[in-house]
Order: C-alpha cells, then sequence, then structure tokens
C-alpha cells in the first residue's frame, strides 16, 4: 500500500500474542485523496490504545459485573474481591509502602485534584510553571498558597530552584508538585532529587507520573514521593479510571472528596435536628459512589501486563522509534523539536515540534487527512510551558493562525512504519 507516494514496505505490525499488543494496530481509516490506510496511532501521550490483553480481561470480568461494597449476592462480592485486588495490584505495580492508600479516581486531573482538596489548611504548594493544567490549576483552585517555580534550564537547576523556593516558606505544611515526564517534550524530571529536597525542608512531593507510567517504572518507594498520581487512558485501560495513590495521614484527615454512600460508616439524625456522619477513614472516605469497577480493573490488567512483559524490551522498543523519530526531524530543516533540557535529555517517547511555514492545525489535519496519521496540535494543555518554548519563533513562517506545536507520542504496539511514515510526511510536506 503506498499513501501518497511513500511505499509502506517496512510494516511490521506488532504479533497478536505478543503480551503488550494493542487492539487498534490493524485499523484502517480514509484518505481525504481517496483509499484508505493503516491508522498510525501517534497520539499515545492524550490517550493510549486499549492493550489487547487489557480488553480481554475486561471482556471476562462483563458478565460477572455486579455492585461493589453494596451486596451480599455472589457476584457483588465477586466484584468486590476483584476491585480491591486490583488495588493491591496497582500498589505492588507502583512500588507502595505498607501503609498507603491507593484511590480509585477518574483520572490524573481527578487525582490531583482530589489531593488539593485534601490538603491541611494553610499547606503552601510549589509547582513548576511548565507542568500540565492538571498539575498547574488545581492547588489555588482549591484556596491554596502557591509559588509558581520558573522553568528550569535542566534536571540540576530544577533541584536548585526547588532548593531555594523550599528554603524561604514561612513555617507550615508544604506541598512540590512535579511531573516524571512532561506531556511536552517527554523529558524526565529528576524526581528523586527533588523528593530529597522536598523532604530536606520538611515539605511533601506529589508525583504525576501521567505520561511516566506508561514507560518507565515507578517505584514510589525508592524515588520517596508521598503520592502519586496517573491516569488509565494512557496506559492502555481507557475505561474511565485513574489513581491517586500514597500517604494515608492527610487524606485519613480530610473532608470526603465526595459526600454520600460508601464515604460513610454511620449517619444518623442530631439532637440539634441535623444529621450526624461519621466517615471512613480508608480509601472508601474518598471515592463516595458506586466506584468504576470495569475501570479499576482495566488499570489492574494493564499494570499486569506491563509488570510481567518487563520494563527492559518496550523501553528498548521506545527509544529506538524515539531515535529514529528525532533524527529524521532533525534532518528537515523546516522543523524544530520543542526541548527544556536539552537535545541529550533522556526523555518519554513524546516529541512536540514545528514546521516553519506550517500552522500546527493545519499540519495536524493534512496528516491525518493524507498520510492516516494521528498527532495532537496546540499547545497541549501546558500553555505556559509551550509558549515560553515557542519563544521568538512565534514569528516563524509565514502563517497566519495561532503559532502552536505538533506532538507525536507512541509506545507498545507502535511499529517501525508509523514513525517512518510521519518522517516521511514531513519531509514532504515542509519541501524538504
Ligand atoms: N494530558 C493529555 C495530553 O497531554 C491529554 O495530551
Amino acid at each position: 500500500m503506498t499513501v501518497s507516494g511513500i511505499p509502506a514496505t517496512d510494516v511490521t505490525p506488532p504479533r497478536q500474542d505478543d503480551a503488550l499488543a494493542v487492539l487498534s494496530s490493524d485499523v484502517t481509516v480514509p484518505l481525504a485523496t481517496g483509499g484508505e490506510v493503516t491508522y498510525a496511532a501517534l497520539d499515545y501521550a492524550a490517550s493510549a490504545p486499549v492493550l489487547r490483553r487489557v480488553w480481554n480481561e475486561v471482556a471476562a470480568y462483563a458478565p460477572l459485573y455486579g455492585s461493589v461494597h453494596r451486596g451480599t449476592g455472589h457476584l457483588s462480592r465477586l466484584s468486590t474481591e476483584l476491585f480491591e485486588a486490583s488495588r493491591e495490584t496497582v500498589a505492588s505495580f507502583l512500588g507502595a509502602r505498607p501503609g498507603d492508600q491507593v484511590l480509585f479516581t477518574r483520572s490524573t486531573t481527578d487525582s490531583l485534584n482530589l489531593l488539593a482538596a485534601a490538603l491541611p489548611a494553610g499547606t503552601h504548594v510549589l509547582v513548576f510553571e511548565t507542568e500540565h493544567h492538571a498539575a498547574l490549576l488545581p492547588w489555588a483552585h482549591h484556596g491554596h498558597a502557591v509559588t509558581y517555580l520558573d522553568a528550569p534550564a535542566g534536571p540540576a537547576d530544577a533541584v536548585a530552584t526547588a532548593e531555594a523556593a523550599l528554603a524561604a516558606l514561612p513555617e507550615g505544611e508544604a506541598l512540590l508538585c512535579v511531573t516524571g515526564a512532561s506531556n511536552v517534550t517527554g523529558e524526565l524530571w529528576p524526581v528523586r532529587e527533588l523528593a530529597a529536597a522536598a523532604h530536606r525542608h520538611g515539605a511533601r512531593i506529589v508525583l504525576d507520573a501521567a505520561q511516566l507510567a506508561p514507560h518507565r517504572r515507578i517505584d514510589v518507594a525508592a524515588l520517596d514521593v508521598d503520592w502519586v498520581a496517573f491516569s488509565g487512558h494512557k496506559l492502555y485501560a481507557p475505561f474511565g479510571s485513574g489513581v491517586l495513590a500514597g500517604r494515608s495521614d492527610w487524606l485519613d484527615a480530610a473532608p470526603p472528596y465526595l459526600a454520600g454512600g460508601g464515604a460513610t460508616r454511620v449517619v444518623s439524625r442530631s439532637a440539634d435536628g441535623g444529621v450526624a456522619v461519621e466517615w471512613n477513614t480508608d480509601e472508601a472516605r474518598h471515592e463516595a459512589g458506586s466506584p468504576n469497577v470495569v475501570g479499576a480493573l482495566a488499570v489492574a490488567a494493564a499494570c499486569r501486563a506491563l509488570t510481567e512483559a518487563g520494563p527492559d524490551a518496550l523501553l528498548a522498543h521506545e527509544r529506538r522509534l524515539l531515535g529514529i523519530l528525532r533524527e529524521g526531524l532533525a534532518a528537515i530543516p523546516a522543523v524544530r523539536e520543542l526541548s527544556l533540557f536539552g537535545a541529550d535529555a533522556d526523555r518519554v517517547p513524546v516529541v512536540s515540534f514545528t514546521v516553519a511555514g506550517w500552522d500546527s492545525a493545519d499540519l495536524a489535519r493534512t496528516l491525518s487527512d493524507r498520510y492516516g496519521i494521528g498527532v495532537r496540535s496546540g499547545l497541549f494543555c501546558a500553555q505556559p510551558l509551550v509558549r515560553a518554548l515557542l519563544g521568538a519563533s512565534a514569528t516563524d513562517g509565514d502563517c497566519d493562525g495561532p503559532v502552536q506545536a505538533v506532538r507525536a507520542s507512541f509506545g507498545a504496539g507502535t511499529p517501525d512504519e508509523h514513525v517512518t511514515r510521519l518522517v516521511a510526511a514531513l519531509r514532504e510536506l515542509a519541501g524538504a
């Protein structure tokens, strides 16, 4: 099959028995230029495809679906057991410490908002301006004092910047929020060093692992982070669940995130005519309402699949494809890759770039229409960072539209051909 003259001779779809095979590997999509082509899903950083294994486990469970923590029927008890076992699987995937809680939420955004709502009154939050909006915005939204730290020039500068800000904090509780891997540049942040800095100054740290968890092993105990948040839909398990895991003390002391059934131990009418509530003091405290057992099971299935496959083969696969992509982009003069920490910084397979003369939305649309490639364009919900990285290039090129960027990202199940197709398409569109 050819796409606008690009020969697709090196198509190597993953074997269907591959432990990390994804469902969408043989989906074809129509081209505006006529015909169909295998869809090149290169927007894993927004939402990754479903792992076949996750889908199979969800399908096997579906007929057995029952209420969780709410029934004595066999399927209710089974569903409750599976839901709680999913917590254990996630705890083990994260290397959680004894006593850590694993809460199922809707997403990383939900997890970080939950934590923001649970911080003790008066907690001062430190966050880099480079964060995704999910990590940048919840703290002030929930009424906390926030210090926004300037974009660092590199990992060591990030630690020095955080250290100086931590040292200048007033007495009282403090929290540092940091990403593990940028959703714009893919670059890894020095999480362990930032955790040590936070703890040296009596502060706590939460790790936004939305982009890290799908690509690198996370060990909460070894990193010494107090909490970690990630999303199922970026971890090959898009069934509506995310995770917040970590220390229980602030969570148990906080008002429940949602008031309702499941969060309560005892509810009674009080002498003053009101209602008195004794809230739970475990995960249930913040999980009011019927939990999303399918989502939790799916996340656990993805955690098991990634754990059993081991990190090495996936890391090698991603590094090789990242090399092909970045070398290909570097060879096109009109392309500029966005980077905060420099070209040699270690990174997950998330690459944002501009192409001189192209509006990013038009470019992304053209990649879809003419080449069957799915990427993301815009400011990636990290507007301060992307605007800073675009900087002077806002006047680059001769496009009149808003100057934004295009992002390609991939992972398990991505064949070489998807990446080489993108590079060839960009070469063609950039006239290189
Ligand atoms: N946070 C997701 C992204 O970066 C949606 O695309």
